[in-house]
């Protein structure tokens, strides 16, 4: 059998998007192990008509890790990545995928001191979640993520096959992340000013926008 055909998935930093992926693999039968910084028996994701209970436990203790998987995830935030670095030590091997699910377009650059970049899949996240007061999740949209289409990426497709968390491959990611980091700017503006969309149909936003999304 080939690595990727069965692959052993664990899955760093359970949050919003994490716990998502985690259920997405849980419901197809395939739980990931889950590792992260606060301790929980299981993880709770609720959507439009469901919920999916992820069992655990998060286990937050590197030290006690004792074998490498085939496919890490990784969905701590940026400002996260070097706390969490110990756990790509203690859950990677030489062949490890270390899939990120982060937004923007530098993710093998930031994990470069950690592991080697060669070994690092980024991803673009296209689905919203967001954590609710008793840790539990809310997926707010359809999970989706997109990857550059290379032989890593087919580990992750393998082990997302059939679930509710679809994946794409292309060939041109770089202009599809940078596309989804200028929606979140654009997107951004509106965090800031308290606004909703409806923002951008004044006469001197709506350039600021299309510039921003590559439309001008
Ligand atoms: N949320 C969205 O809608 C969305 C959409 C697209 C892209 N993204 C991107 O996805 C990434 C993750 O965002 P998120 O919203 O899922 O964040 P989040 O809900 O805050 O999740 C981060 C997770 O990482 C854990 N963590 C923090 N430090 C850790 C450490 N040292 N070791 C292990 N785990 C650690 C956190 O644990 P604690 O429980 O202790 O905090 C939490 O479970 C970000 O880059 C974000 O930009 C998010």
């Amino acid at each position: 059998m080939k690595m990727h055909d069965n692959p052993t998935i664990a899955l760093v930093g359970p949050g919003a998007i994490g716990a998502t992926v985690a259920a997405s693999l849980h419901e197809a039968g395939r739980t990931p192990a889950l590792f992260g910084r606060t301790a929980h028996d299981h993880l709770d994701v609720r959507f439009d008509g469901g919920q999916i209970r992820v069992p655990g436990p998060v286990q937050t203790n590197p030290a006690c890790i004792e074998t490498t998987f085939d496919l890490v995830f990784v969905a701590v935030k940026t400002t996260q990545i070097e706390a969490a670095s110990t756990w790509l030590s203690a859950l990677c091997g030489e062949k490890t995928v270390i899939c990120v699910l982060q937004n923007g377009v530098e993710q093998k650059s930031q994990f470069a001191t950690y592991v080697p970049q060669h070994r690092v899949l980024p991803s673009v996240v296209w689905f919203p979640a967001q954590r609710e007061a008793d840790a539990s999740v809310w997926l707010r949209g359809k999970p989706r993520l997109t990857l550059p289409d290379t032989r890593a990426a087919q580990t992750v497709v393998t082990a997302l096959r059939g679930t509710r968390c679809s994946v794409d491959v292309t060939e041109d990611f770089i202009s599809i992340a940078w596309r989804k980091l200028l929606q979140n700017a654009v997107a951004g503006l509106m965090v800031l000013t308290g606004r909703r969309a409806g923002m951008y149909s004044r006469s001197d936003r709506t350039p600021v926008a299309r510039v921003s999304k590559g439309m001008h």
